[in-house]
């Protein structure tokens, strides 16, 4: 099946067979690997990609549902200038180890400083309530998310 793959401004035609995740086709179609699976059940956020603004597990998510509609995934978070504020906190705070949760933590903390500036510890917890971190470094990674948050 042909679709147009919007990802980060760019439109990628791809044909791929209609139950394919949106994951599997973001890192083994086009070759954005930044997006990672763990759990590959809808479980521990790894996956997380923006779609239309919104955060949603593209572990989940057929590839074929994205046609037309705007993905975004952590690779189209930095600019040529740099890390994007959010990542440099990120790193800033500590809040990477192994760092096969940050993109998916990243793209939820987008989603929640793109609609709420400025959120209270609480409502980044609940934010990022969809995100594992195995190396529980939630307070860190939560330290980070406030921290850029005044600036975003
Ligand atoms: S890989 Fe998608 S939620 Fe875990
Ligand atoms: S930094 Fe390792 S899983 Fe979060």
């Amino acid at each position: 099946m042909k679709i147009n793959l919007n990802v980060n401004g760019v439109t990628f035609p791809v044909d791929i067979e209609p139950d394919r995740s949106l994951s599997g086709v973001l890192r083994n179609e086009i070759g954005l690997t930044g997006t990672k699976e763990g759990c590959d059940d809808c479980e521990c956020g790894a996956c997380m990609v923006l779609l239309d603004g919104h955060p949603v597990n593209s572990c989940s998510y057929l590839a074929v549902q994205t046609d037309g509609r705007q993905v975004t995934t952590v690779e189209g978070l930095a600019d040529a200038d740099g890390l994007a504020p959010l990542q440099q906190a990120m790193l800033d705070a500590g809040g990477v180890q192994c760092g096969f949760c940050t993109p998916g933590m990243l793209m939820s903390a987008t989603a929640l400083l793109s609609e709420n500036p400025e959120p209270t510890v609480e409502e980044i917890r609940i934010g990022l309530s969809g995100n594992l971190c195995r190396c529980t470094g939630y307070a860190k990674i939560i330290e980070a998310v406030g921290s850029d948050a005044p600036s975003t």
